[in-house]
């Protein structure tokens, strides 16, 4: 994505949240799925266009695990390391994920999707996916690293 795009792209996202209460973190939620991180220019439009200061934004955005200020250069997949998915056998699956994944992916925590009773579950970019095991966690990481 060139930057003309890349700003183009930024400045529909936070236009779609400006009206919305609580637009903020919505905002800033698409940005990152977006971009894979949440920018300086990000940071700065959103304190614009919400009328808040860039301290105030800044400080929304580094409360968030899931928001980060660089890219991480590697596809992400984000495992629910909640309750329900811990009891489901999402612990063990966190650390054969992890050896699996050997570096080619960054495997993140997220702090449940909201589909407890199917987990464990994962994220990637904007596709959960449910009841998994470690053949599914396996062809999720050689999926993103491919
Ligand atoms: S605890 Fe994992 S989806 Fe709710």
């Amino acid at each position: 994505m060139d930057m003309t795009s890349e700003n183009a792209e930024l400045s529909a996202i936070v236009e779609r949240y400006r009206d919305a209460e609580g637009g903020l973190l919505p905002a800033l939620r698409d940005i990152q799925n977006t971009f894979g991180h949440i920018s300086d220019a990000a940071k700065r439009q959103c304190a614009e266009v919400f009328n808040l200061s860039r301290a105030e934004v800044h400080g929304v955005a580094s409360f968030y695990h899931d928001f980060r200020d660089q890219p991480t250069g590697k596809p992400v997949i984000r495992l629910c390391r909640a309750e329900a998915c811990q009891a489901r056998g999402g612990e063990a699956l966190a650390a054969e994920a992890e050896n699996m994944a050997s570096g080619r992916v960054m495997i993140e925590p997220v702090y449940c999707l909201g589909l407890c009773s199917v987990g464990p579950n994962a994220m990637v970019g904007e596709q959960v996916h449910a009841r998994l095991g470690k053949s599914d966690i396996a062809r999720l990481i050689d999926e993103a690293a491919a």
